[in-house]
């Protein structure tokens, strides 16, 4: 009854094809790739918006089949941290991603992902060094063991990830260069709200009045970026961005800093492309966001 009722939906309307093992993942990218069909890679935790979709719509362009995947990876996440709250809704998930034109959604459980006994670290340096490496320090080492288990499960021709988790993005780009991963990971600018605000499934922990005052983050990296690229001298403009945001209703900041955009090495003074990047508590809510800096 239902593969009736599906025939009749025109394309953009059928249900997205969903598998949840690696052998059936397996079975279906192979088969595009035996018809010389090119495969994207969209990992994702769900609870999806417009930023997500905006992957999956690149990831199209990239390629001639797409896979998201969504998984809430506890390995990424501390103890105390959000794992248990995070939002999951895969039907809802489900239906966005076939709207943007997603050809396959790979939802793992816990179980097939970390099977009784799994014992395999993977730990990251450079680029994971600092910045929520040091407020979230389980994080890098999670994304990374579970994205080089997504790429080797999946065996995109090409990855998309969003700018919005900067460095996250050259976390992966390392990792996936040092462990000789054949996939081309590519970079999507962060999706943001009509006020600036980034996109981001925490931004369902944000009252409403939290959601007013969160956009001014984004508003003071931005005129910081323009006063970097004029100049200034770094850590004025960084403690400026820490008083303004404070002032916005921020709670604990847990960093304002300037970074290569290429390596996240510290720097005090724009000579190549930097970029700035911050996190930052309004409410429940750990915000994060970051923005380029190009010299004059
Ligand atoms: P998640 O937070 O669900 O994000 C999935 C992808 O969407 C990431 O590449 C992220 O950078 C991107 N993204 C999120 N918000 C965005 C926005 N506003 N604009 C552009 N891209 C955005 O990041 C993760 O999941 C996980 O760590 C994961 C990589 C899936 C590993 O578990």
């Amino acid at each position: 009854m239902t593969s009736l009722a599906a025939a009749r939906l025109p394309e953009s309307e059928q249900p997205l094809p969903v598998v949840r093992s690696v052998d059936d993942l397996r079975t279906q990218v192979s088969a595009w790739h035996r018809d010389g069909k090119t495969v994207a890679l969209v990992p994702t935790m769900g609870a999806l918006h417009d930023g997500h979709l905006a992957l999956v719509r690149r990831a199209r362009e990239l390629a001639d089949r797409v896979v998201s995947s969504v998984f809430v990876n506890p390995t990424q996440f501390a103890p105390h941290e959000d794992f248990d709250r995070y939002p999951r809704d895969e039907a809802g998930d489900s239906g966005k991603l076939a709207s943007a034109g997603c050809h396959l959604l790979y939802a793992p459980t816990v179980r097939a992902m970390y099977p009784e006994g799994f014992a395999t670290t993977i730990s990251v340096g450079g680029p994971a060094e600092g910045l929520c490496g040091t407020f979230r320090p389980q994080m890098f080492g999670g994304v990374a063991l579970v994205v080089t288990k997504l790429f080797l499960q999946a065996q995109p021709d090409v990855a998309v990830f969003g700018e919005k988790d900067y460095q996250q993005l050259m976390v992966i780009r390392r990792f996936a260069r040092d462990l000789d991963i054949p996939v081309r990971v590519e970079g999507l600018p962060t999706v943001r709200e009509a006020d600036g605000l980034a996109m981001s499934s925490r931004n369902a922990y944000l009252s409403a009045d939290e959601r007013a005052r969160a956009p001014e983050l984004n508003r003071a990296l931005l005129d910081a970026a323009s006063a970097l690229a004029g100049g200034a001298e770094a850590a004025t403009v960084l403690e400026a961005v820490r008083a303004r945001i404070t002032a916005a209703g921020f709670g604990s900041i847990d960093y304002v800093e300037l970074r290569d955009a290429d390596t996240l090495a510290p720097v005090t003074r724009v000579e190549r492309p930097a970029r700035l990047l911050a996190a930052a508590w309004m409410g429940k809510a750990r915000l994060i966001d970051n923005v380029p800096v190009l010299p004059a």
